[in-house]
């Protein structure tokens, strides 16, 4: 990723002010890939918020979870010299951006609205850069869910599992009577959104630090990481045949029909809860992924601005004031799944599970586990990212064993470092 930017930059830096001339001077173009139904109705929030202000939405969705697809085509629009006024990234991603010069400067708002008050530290750390604040942060996501179809554990008698151990038990009885245990999209990223709650849940929280977030050789050759192995070949015999390439949303609305009892999935499921105008909490239960209570994964997307011309300076400092205004940050988040990133927005509105989310967070933030999600960009750069993407999904797809799923963890990692 590094030395790719690196050739991009010249290139977005001398055509930022031509490709602003391009477009209306109160016209902001946002890439993102909020595509699903939750995910479309919050852009919907934000257009008409900033619709009010006379700023007009250019709308440049590209469509894939997890957003890889998104960060193909923003690379390819920098390539080309024509970045957008803005981009959904990962905490990682406006990193890497912003380590080569790839970004714009929003200070001069910043200060103007003291955001540095109301921003955690976790996430201003992935914001400012250099003292400049290059993002705006439009959420908290908590990736370490697990969702549940109310009625058929009522149905069947079952408890919200605890640890693995349960989950085990619970999937295995539902398999028995031949109802599928768990909803799942078999593409890297959510592969990868269920070994991070296995890590933890397995290992504990010191366990994920050491190996996902120090990359420690010796944790991730551990007896422990070829039990996370272990319970990962369970998870894949909980998982209907048609699994592979399944979309996340498709997988959550297996679980709101009622065609599988649970998904392990962030909060952004909450969004199509919502949209199907179920209950989160009731209807669809949340608890922590088995074994992870007491642990926050959290991921939050931002919106990182390119530099832009003169002339579109203003509509740019609008989008970043309206996503950073406690109203907008209560609204957006009503329906996105997520809480909001600001400390200082009331949370009487959100339903129970946000309630938790907000409870849970701030309990974490205190025990010191609070810990960036390597499935959602937060966690370690692209390169190691991906690595591991790789050895989880390919040992999700094939008999690999958990010893030589643990032997190519160490290999691919060394390899990316
Ligand atoms: C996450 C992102 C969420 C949600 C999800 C599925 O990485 O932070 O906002 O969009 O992917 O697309």
């Amino acid at each position: 990723m590094r030395s790719t930017l690196k050739l991009l930059a010249a290139s977005a830096i001398l055509s930022a002010s031509v490709s602003g001339l391009a477009l209306a001077a109160e016209t902001v173009e946002v890439l993102h890939w909020w595509t699903s139904g939750g995910e479309a109705a919050a852009v919907g929030v934000l257009k008409d918020d900033l619709q009010k202000q006379n700023v007009t939405w250019q709308d440049m969705p590209v469509a894939g979870g997890g957003g890889e697809a998104a960060m193909t085509a923003l690379k390819a629009r920098v390539t080309s010299g024509n970045p957008p006024t803005a981009a959904q990234l990962l905490g990682m991603a406006v990193n890497e951006w912003s380590e080569e010069g790839l970004l714009g400067d929003l200070t001069p708002i910043a200060e103007k609205e003291g955001w540095d008050k109301v921003v955690p530290d976790a996430i201003k750390n992935f914001a400012v850069h250099d003292g400049k604040w290059q993002a705006v942060p439009v959420n908290i996501h908590r990736p370490n869910w697990l969702w549940i179809n109310a009625k058929v554990f009522k149905e069947n008698g079952l408890e919200p599992p605890k640890n693995w151990d349960e989950f085990n038990q619970i999937a295995d009885k539902l398999k028995a009577k031949g109802i599928v245990p768990l909803a799942h999209g078999g593409q890297p990223w959510q592969d990868t959104t269920i070994f991070d709650d296995v890590v933890v849940g397995i290992g504990g929280p010191e366990f994920y630090k050491k190996a996902i977030l120090e990359l420690d050789e010796e944790s991730l050759r551990s007896d422990t990481m070829i039990k996370v192995f272990d319970q990962m070949r369970k998870i894949r015999g909980y998982v209907d045949p048609n699994f592979s390439g399944r979309d996340w949303n498709l997988a959550t609305g297996m679980v709101l029909k009622g065609d599988a009892a649970m998904q392990l999935m962030g909060d952004w499921a909450k969004g199509e809860i919502v949209k199907a105008n179920l209950k989160p909490g009731v209807d669809i239960l949340c608890v922590p992924a088995p074994g992870t209570e007491g642990t926050f994964l959290f991921n939050t997307d931002f919106f990182a601005m390119f530099p832009v011309g003169e002339d579109k300076l203003q509509a740019q400092y609008k989008l970043a004031s309206s996503v950073m205004s406690p109203s907008f940050q209560e609204a957006f988040n009503l329906v996105k799944g997520s809480i909001p990133a600001r400390t200082d927005v009331p949370g009487d509105k959100f339903d129970a599970c946000a309630q938790r989310s907000m409870a849970d967070l701030k309990a974490a933030q205190g025990a010191g586990t609070m810990m960036g999600s390597l499935a959602h960009g937060h966690a370690e750069p692209a390169a190691i990212q991906r690595a591991i993407f790789d050895v989880v999904t390919q040992h999700f797809n094939s008999d690999m064993s958990s010893k030589d799923a643990v032997a190519a963890l160490v290999n691919s990692v060394n390899a990316a470092k």
